[in-house]
């Protein structure tokens, strides 16, 4: 039993306010000397995300794991991996973000452990055996495909049926029926909210109910196929609000990691009577570039990508909480998605204003906030990643393989998890030796933590900026949001109103300079430039610079 310890639980009062961190661990930074990743590294640097602005820190998985899909497969929820340190060193950074005054979030994956979790082991041993209504087991599988690989179902030798693995074969699923794992995943939670955790993020947690019987899925829909039967499914909001209740006892959030959620079925976790999460991640802007990222690609589209914004900016307004982010450890970087490499910093900066005042509580994803971008590795076997490897192995394969690896340069999530770049130093200064996976060559281009500091105008500072600009005012925390010229290939403009203020933010996407019309109800208004990536005179005010984006208050 973990002692309980005594923390400030200001949380839920003030998460809407919140700028969060995310930390994949493995590479953030090395502080043992192994090339891997680790709490020692991360006890060093907590110094430098607290100087960014941010108020809460998203830990991915930590927890021991064979690392199958990179710590979400878990073979023990009460431990910390070894590669990462002990659990005494994660007490050590869980008082530290505290000292320092942010909040620390878990990662919460309960939709499936690791086959080498204790309880699959014990599972696959037979029906007697105390564990084995753990997973979900049938004689028969029916025709649900695996979101990673080939089925979603798995032959085991040993117990003589098949087991349901909606993600990979080493990530077998939970039985959330089962009111034996419910109990265990409340234990599970108490256990680190004891320890003085503030919350989790949790996995795929609109996956965690599945229909009764398990019926096929539409046969002609590759890798999804199963999902109406697997997603929102009939139990899911008293199983969250079980897990609610726990979080209420410690005044605690929990945010959900939503695939495929439409507004609708979000607003039945976040409002109303079923009310389990505090806010939760749609997917819907991450999509206008691709369907599904390794699945589909097609070229960048801002009205998709504006279209998807306005859509959640106007349905939860008023009624829940956006989180806004731009990467995690899921999806290739933003800037060679939405930006341009070459204009690095112009859109890097541009992207970051463009999420950042939206109303909803912005997330940072380690490496975004230097203008870090992809990886374009020779071989695919150079890639670590399981989903891009499975899914270069399974679709497209008539394509050249010029064009299959193009896939992966754009879409592999292996771009998110190449080692922090600190500095111009060897390994940008992540490890002193070797690190686990390949650095991005540009870290002795500018593109590390060292250079972008010493540089005014650097991605960095403008993220300093954007922070302080957006926690400094209420018109941009809880403004209303409302979007003009929608149909712009070039421009995103939204103006956010609170008490009769209106700022306005504009974001250019075009490549060249762009002449940029204000809406009719602004036009020879006194206002004030609030922020800017662009320094000095402009013959012509309005003609925007590739990339530029700006922050006007209307007096
Ligand atoms: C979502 C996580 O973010 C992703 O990294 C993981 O592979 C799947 N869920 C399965 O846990």
């Amino acid at each position: 039993m973990e002692q309980k310890r005594k923390v400030d639980r200001s949380i839920r009062r003030n998460y809407r306010r919140y700028v969060f961190y995310q930390v994949w661990v493995r590479s953030f930074r090395d502080g043992n000397g192994d090339g891997i990743g680790d709490l020692y590294g991360l006890y060093d640097k907590l110094g430098y995300i607290k100087s960014l602005g941010v108020d809460a820190v998203w830990l991915s998985p930590v927890y021991p794991s064979p690392d199958a899909d990179y710590g979400y497969d878990i073979s023990d929820y009460r431990d910390i991996h070894p590669d990462f340190g002990t659990l005494e060193q994660f007490r050590k950074v869980l008082d530290r973000v505290h000292e320092l005054g942010m909040k620390l979030i878990m990662d919460l994956v309960v939709n499936h452990t690791s086959d080498d979790h204790r309880w699959f082991k014990e599972s696959r041993k037979g029906k007697d055996n105390p564990y084995s209504d753990y997973y979900i087991w049938r004689d028969k599988p029916n025709n649900w495909d695996s979101l990673f690989e080939g089925k979603a179902w798995t032959y085991d030798e040993q117990r003589g049926q098949y087991y349901l693995h909606i993600f990979q074969k080493k990530q077998p699923d939970l039985n959330m029926d089962n009111p034996r794992v419910r109990e265990e995943v409340k234990d599970i939670m108490r256990f680190w909210l004891d320890m003085g955790v503030d919350g989790f993020r949790e996995d795929v947690i609109n996956f965690i109910s599945k229909k009764e019987k398990l019926p096929n899925g539409l046969p002609f829909i590759p890798a999804v196929n199963g999902m109406f039967a697997y997603k929102d499914g009939p139990h899911i909001h008293e199983y969250l609000s079980e897990f609610r209740k726990v979080c209420d006892d410690y005044d605690c959030i929990q945010i959900g990691e939503g695939p495929m959620t439409t507004v609708k079925s979000a607003l039945s976790y976040l409002t109303g009577k079923n009310k389990s999460l505090d806010m939760m991640f749609s997917f819907d802007h991450m999509m206008a570039d691709c369907l599904f990222t390794e699945y589909m690609q097609r070229p960048f589209s801002l009205k998709k990508l504006k279209r998807a914004f306005s859509k959640w900016q106007y349905a939860l307004n008023g009624k829940a909480w956006n989180t806004l982010y731009l990467e995690n450890h899921d999806h290739p970087r933003v800037i060679s998605r939405y930006g341009s490499e070459k204009l690095r910093r112009e859109s890097g900066t541009m992207l970051a204003a463009c999420y950042i005042f939206q109303q909803g509580a912005p997330f940072i994803y380690q490496g975004q906030e230097i203008g870090m971008t992809n990886i374009r590795l020779r071989d695919i076997n150079d890639y670590k990643d399981i989903s891009s490897k499975n899914n270069f192995n399974r679709y497209h394969l008539k394509d050249s393989l010029e064009r299959r690896m193009e896939r992966i340069h754009n879409s592999s999530r292996d771009s998110s998890r190449t080692p922090m770049q600190w500095s111009s130093a060897r390994y940008a200064g992540f490890s002193k030796v070797k690190p686990w996976f390949v650095v991005n060559s540009n870290y002795s281009e500018g593109v590390n933590v060292a250079d972008e500091e010493k540089d005014p105008d650097s991605i960095l500072n403008f993220y300093r900026r954007c922070i302080r600009l957006k926690k400094s005012s209420k018109v941009l925390t809880y403004g209303s949001y409302r979007e003009f010229f929608p149909d712009s290939n070039e421009i995103y403009m939204y103006e956010r109103v609170y008490r009769g203020h209106h700022w306005l933010v504009i974001c250019s996407f075009s490549k060249h300079i762009v002449k940029v019309s204000l809406p009719k109800e602004f036009e020879n208004r006194p206002n004030e430039l609030l922020l800017c990536n662009y320094n000095g005179e402009r013959k012509d005010n309005m003609c925007f610079e590739p990339y530029e984006t700006r922050v006007y208050r209307f007096l």
